[in-house]
């Protein structure tokens, strides 16, 4: 029997459980999940989501829901102290309602050291699993009804891709969708490698056949999902690369919008950016992250490309692709950076003119092997450079998206103005964002849009009736 179907019966048990449960408490059970992280936690969530509704729960996004799931992120160690931080709170409410349950997952969990702390402090938790066995949920939620004390369930890695199970989108009309999971590159400063394990990428036929199913069920943008989609393919038998992947979604009638996310800049080919010149769906935004414009630190990051090669790469991608905006993820304060470093930094940012750029001061993540490498950066130099590049970015990013103003172009509605209900909030294209007047009918909708106003990082607009 496969996996999925395995799964499937565990879902049927599983949903037994939640009637007991119901009866117990009185109610239909609610459940929340909380995310953590990057889109690739967020598609997860959706997956959790899903077996949640299916086994009989309703779906809210309120903590103070019967059962809380938090799907974590240890990217940075902030991201930690946020759970931790909150799992405090959880405890408060637990001590009210004493058949709340708690669940935690995701790649915190991945960590032995984060096992132990929980184990010690917050002994409260009802369930934890890892990144590699979230497709076993349903199972692990019959285990977490049939038994007393905390059932804890990690991986230390997997081979596996389980197609086919339930999910619950938050979106209507927008989807993530994971064409590849893990990651090979170890840069030397990243915890990812090894809360996520090796790269696996999934058949293209399995993917395209995902893709068609949401297109019918109402998805007009996808995301295709992977920590370097410039490597897709790379371990499956057929004979596929990511540029020829885009080249068949595009055909996909009915889809409107193709993003993707990640790009690593040393796998990102002349054919890849061809093929997104050509194509009529492909979304004009490139999120290639630079870490570092030192070719010194970017060497001890094992980041694969010099400052030069940077360069060069997204001039050349600018060149070909005039309207396109190019974001970026910055680290600041990577062991043994100067000042220096951080001038050079500043230069590729002011030569790019990066359209956004996330900026993080770095943070050291045990096992890595940057975290055991010698001058870690004092804390005032840090803030020192981090300030100085973010005025950089600030200015340059206002200079990038500003170009446009004035101009008419199409914005997929994606929600209600969050501070001013006669608004809705689109999204371009180059995925800058734009508030213009306008009711929930249009949710889901591309609309033409003429961009008023530059305010900064995003656009006020009007609608372009059509005549
Ligand atoms: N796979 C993606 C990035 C995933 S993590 C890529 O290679 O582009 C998202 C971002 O977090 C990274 O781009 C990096 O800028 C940042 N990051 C990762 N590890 C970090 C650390 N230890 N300290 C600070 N920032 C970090
Ligand atoms: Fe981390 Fe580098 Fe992999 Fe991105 S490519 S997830 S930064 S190791
Ligand atoms: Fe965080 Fe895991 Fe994503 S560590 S950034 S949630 S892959």
């Amino acid at each position: 029997m496969s996996e999925a179907l395995i799964q499937k019966d565990y879902i049927n048990k599983a949903k037994a459980y939640v009637k007991e449960y119901e009866l117990l408490i009185g109610h239909k059970p609610s459940a929340c999940v909380t995310t953590f992280g990057c889109q690739m936690n967020a598609r997860d969530s959706e997956k959790l989501s899903g077996i949640l509704l299916e086994t009989g729960f309703d779906v809210v996004e309120d903590e103070n829901a019967d059962f809380v799931i938090y799907n974590t992120c240890t990217v940075r160690d902030n991201a930690n102290q946020r759970v931790y931080g909150r799992l405090g709170n959880l405890h408060a409410m637990k001590k009210k309602n004493k058949n709340k349950k708690i669940a935690l997952c995701g790649c915190m969990m991945q960590e032995p050291s984060v096992i132990e702390k929980i184990k010690e402090s917050y002994s409260f938790v009802d369930l934890i699993f890892g990144t590699h066995n979230i497709f076993k949920f349903a199972e692990l939620l019959c285990r977490m009804f049939e038994s007393k004390g905390m059932i804890i369930d990690i991986w230390k890695d997997t081979d596996m891709i389980v197609e086919d199970l339930p999910v619950d989108r938050k979106f209507k009309f927008k989807s993530g969708i994971n064409i590849m999971f893990g990651c090979n590159n170890f840069c030397s400063y990243c915890i990812v490698p090894y809360v996520r394990g090796r790269e696996r990428s999934r058949n293209s036929i399995e993917i395209i056949s995902e893709i068609k199913n949401l297109v019918d069920d109402g998805v007009k943008e996808i995301m295709l999902l992977g920590q370097n989609v410039n490597s897709y393919g790379k371990n499956l038998e057929e004979d596929i690369t990511f540029a020829k992947l885009l080249e068949e979604v595009e055909k996909i009638e009915g889809l409107e919008r193709i993003r993707f996310m990640t790009s690593h800049p040393k796998d990102l080919s002349d054919e890849l950016i061809d093929v997104m010149k050509k194509s009529k769906k492909i979304c004009k935004h490139l999120h290639l992250p630079l870490q570092s414009g030192s070719t010194r630190i970017l060497e001890k990051m094992n980041r694969r490309y010099t400052k030069e090669q940077y360069v060069d790469l997204a001039l050349k991608i600018r060149k070909e692709i005039p309207d396109i905006a190019i974001t970026t993820d910055i680290i600041v304060g990577f062991p043994g950076e100067t000042n220096e470093d951080v001038d050079e930094t500043i230069d590729v940012v002011k030569t790019v003119k990066f359209d956004n750029a996330f900026t993080f001061i770095y943070s050291k993540r045990t096992g890595t092997p940057a975290a055991a490498m010698e001058n870690q950066v004092d804390e005032n130099t840090v803030k020192y450079n981090f300030d100085r590049l973010l005025a950089v970015v600030q200015e340059t990013a206002r200079e990038s998206v500003s170009k446009y103003e004035g101009m008419e172009m199409d914005a997929l509605v994606e929600e209600i103005n969050e501070h001013d209900s006669d608004y809705v909030t689109g999204r371009l294209s180059n995925n800058t964002i734009v508030h213009f007047k306008g009711d929930e009918s249009l949710i889901g909708n591309i609309v033409k849009v003429k961009l008023t106003k530059c305010q900064g990082f995003y656009y006020l607009g009007e609608q372009c009736l059509k005549n």
